[in-house]
C-alpha cells in the first residue's frame, strides 16, 4: 500500500517537497546546448558535429566510459563567465524542481590542467551561488580531488585553494575509484581536516566496501557519497548507521554507468530498511538524463515507494546537508507541513 492512487499524483508530490541536492558535479550539468555556445563563444574545437551526436554519445558501461566525455566536455570551460553561466544555469534548474539547498562538487584539477586559472573557476562559481542566494537557495562549495591523479598533485591543488577557503567548505574525492583507493589521499586529507574543511569521497560506486572502510577509517569522512556497495557488508552498514553518516546516492547516474541493470534492483529501499540515512541527487545530470525531481520519480516508480519513504528522503537531504540545525529547521518545517 503506497498511499498514491497513481504514478501521477506522486509525481506532484515529488515536485511540491523541499528538497536539497547534495551530490552535484557542476562540471556534469554542462547541457550539450550551452557545450556548444560556449566552444564557439571561447573559440574551443569540439568532437562533435551537432547537439544530436553528443546526446547520442551519452551510452556508458562503466565509469570510466563516462569519465572519458566528461572530461572532453568540460574543455569548453574557460574563463570566469563560463563558469559563473554553468552555474547559474544549474541553480535555475534546480529552483524548478523546489531545491531549497545545494552542495556543489568542481574538480579544479580539470580545469588547471588545461591553463585555466584557478580564480576563475571558484570566482564564477561562487559568484552565481552568491547571486542564488538572494533568491533563497542556500548552498556550499566542495572542491573535488581527482583520484586518479597523483596525491602531490591533490596537494598543490589544496595549495592553490588557500586563498578561496573563505568560498570553499569541504573536499571530496572524485573520479576513476578502481584502482585509486582512498589510502592513497589520506595526507592531503588529513590537512584538509586540520584546515576544518569537511570531508567527502565517493565509495562504494564500483569500488569494494573494503574503499568506504577506508573513507570512514584512514579519510575520517563527514559524509558519503554514493556508497551502494557497503551493502556487501553489514559490519560496514553497521557503523554508518551508528556514526549517523548520510549516504548521497544517485539512481539515474546508477543506471546509466551500470552500477545497478535496472532500477527495481536499485537498493535504495535495502539502505532505508537498514537505518542508513540515504537522499537522492542527480550526481552528472545533464550526462545521465535527469536532475533530482527526475531521480526521485524514476526510483520511486521502480521500487513503488511510499509517502513516508519519500518524506523521509526528502528529511535526510536536509539533515544530511552541511546546513546548520537551524537553517534546517524551516525546512523541515515545510516538508512536515506538505505530510
Ligand atoms: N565525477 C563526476 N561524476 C562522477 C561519479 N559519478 N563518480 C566519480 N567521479 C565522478
Ligand atoms: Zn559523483
Amino acid at each position: 500500500m503506497t498511499g498514491f492512487a497513481w504514478p501521477a499524483e506522486r509525481a506532484a508530490f515529488i515536485a511540491a517537497l523541499p528538497k536539497a541536492e547534495l551530490h552535484l558535479h557542476i562540471e556534469g550539468s554542462l547541457e550539450p546546448e550551452m557545450m556548444f555556445a560556449l566552444a564557439q563563444r571561447g573559440g574551443v574545437e569540439l568532437a562533435f558535429e551537432s547537439v544530436d551526436a553528443i546526446r547520442a554519445a551519452y551510452e556508458f558501461s562503466n565509469l570510466q566510459d563516462f569519465l572519458d566525455i566528461y572530461y572532453q566536455g568540460m574543455a569548453v570551460l574557460r574563463c570566469e563567465q563560463d563558469f559563473y553561466d554553468l552555474t547559474a544555469a544549474y541553480l535555475a534548474r534546480a529552483e524548478v524542481d523546489n531545491v531549497r539547498h545545494v552542495e556543489i562538487f568542481f574538480d579544479p584539477q580539470g580545469h588547471t590542467a588545461r591553463g585555466v586559472m584557478f580564480a576563475d573557476v571558484v570566482g564564477g562559481i561562487a559568484g552565481a551561488l552568491a547571486d542564488a542566494k538572494a533568491r533563497g537557495i542556500s548552498s556550499r562549495l566542495i572542491m573535488c580531488f581527482l583520484r586518479h591523479l597523483s596525491e602531490a598533485d591533490a596537494q598543490a591543488t589544496l595549495d592553490e585553494a588557500l586563498p578561496f577557503l573563505h568560498l570553499i567548505h569541504g573536499v571530496g574525492l572524485d573520479s576513476s575509484e578502481l584502482g585509486h583507493p582512498p589510502d592513497k589521499f589520506a595526507r592531503v586529507f588529513a590537512r584538509a581536516r586540520a584546515l576544518g574543511l569537511k570531508i567527502l569521497a565517493h565509495a562504494g560506486e564500483e569500488g569494494p566496501p573494503d574503499y568506504v572502510w577506508q573513507a570512514l577509517d584512514v579519510l575520517g569522512v563527514d559524509r558519503i557519497d554514493h556508497g551502494n556497495r557497503a551493502l556487501e557488508d553489514e559490519a560496514l552498514v553497521q557503523r554508518i548507521v551508528a556514526n549517523g553518516l548520510t549516504l548521497t546516492v544517485c539512481p539515474l547516474s546508477n543506471l546509466k554507468l551500470c552500477v545497478v541493470p535496472d532500477l527495481v534492483q536499485h537498493p535504495l529501499r535495502r539502505m532505508l530498511q537498514a537505518g542508513l540515512c540515504a537522499t537522492v541527487n542527480s550526481d552528472d545530470p545533464a550526462y545521465f538524463g535527469g536532475y533530482v525531481n527526475a531521480n526521485f520519480i524514476a526510483v520511486a516508480d521502480a521500487l513503488d515507494l511510499t509517502r513516508d519513504e519519500i518524506i523521509t528522503l526528502a528529511r535526510n537531504s536536509f539533515t544530511g546537508s552541511f546546513l546548520e540545525p537551524s537553517e534546517q529547521a524551516p525546512h523541515l518545517a515545510d516538508i512536515a507541513a506538505l505530510g
